[in-house]
């Protein structure tokens, strides 16, 4: 695409994620947890180098789109809930956490864990998308894995769009109808 590169993502850009998932995802529990903890939970997710990803960047070099996921999704769920700074965030929100998040504790099928996905409002429909998916999908393959997940909302229809036409296959649904998760899964062998 014209005047977008990308490159992957460092623990530098963790400020700059944090902002985009909150401008993207006005839901969930990051989002509901505040951008303290957001931007807490990338900052662990990096600096372990548990979380990579991909950015795509305008001509300005400014991060405009990303693809992030975990190697392993339970022991960066492990670390968080050792930091006591993110304990206290969740311990503020504990009596709405299931309503805000219905998967939280799921099992999930497999460890890698597609978990963030944005394009800036301004540059869609432009297959942005698409490009950081299979950039994405080249680094999971580099770190050998054979098969990732995601979970995204059922009212979300362009990402299940998207999702589904990368490939990814659903396994399972969580929650209530007004906030249900959709469970996917993808084989890359
Ligand atoms: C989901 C998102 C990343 C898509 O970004 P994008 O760069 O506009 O997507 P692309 O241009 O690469 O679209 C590729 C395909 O996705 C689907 N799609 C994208 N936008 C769509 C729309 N508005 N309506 C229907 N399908 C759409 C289509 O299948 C499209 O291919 P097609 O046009 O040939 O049918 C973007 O809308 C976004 O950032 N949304 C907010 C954050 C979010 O919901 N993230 C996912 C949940 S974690």
């Amino acid at each position: 695409m014209t005047g977008l590169s990308y490159r992957e993502l460092t623990t530098a850009d963790v400020p700059q994620i944090s902002s985009l998932h909150l401008m993207s995802l006005q839901e969930g529990l990051l989002h509901a947890l505040e951008d303290k903890y957001t931007y807490l939970f990338y900052e662990i997710g990096f600096k372990s180098k548990n979380c990579f990803g991909v950015g795509a960047l305008n001509e300005k070099n400014e991060l405009i789109g990303v693809a992030i996921t975990t190697k392993n999704i339970r022991d960066l769920h492990k670390k968080l809930l050792l930091n006591p700074s993110f304990v206290w965030g969740l311990v503020k929100k504990i009596n709405k956490i299931w309503k805000l998040y219905p998967a939280w504790g799921s099992k999930m099928e497999v460890k890698q864990e597609f978990i963030l996905f944005f394009v800036n409002q301004r540059y869609r429909n432009l297959y942005c998308a698409l490009e950081l998916m299979k950039f994405m999908e080249e680094k999971v393959k580099e770190k050998g894995f054979s098969e990732y997940s995601l979970e995204v909302n059922e009212n979300n229809k362009v990402a299940n769009l998207l999702y589904q036409r990368f490939g990814f296959k659903e396994t399972n649904r969580v929650g209530p109808k007004e906030n249900r998760r959709i469970f996917y899964k993808k084989n890359i062998l």
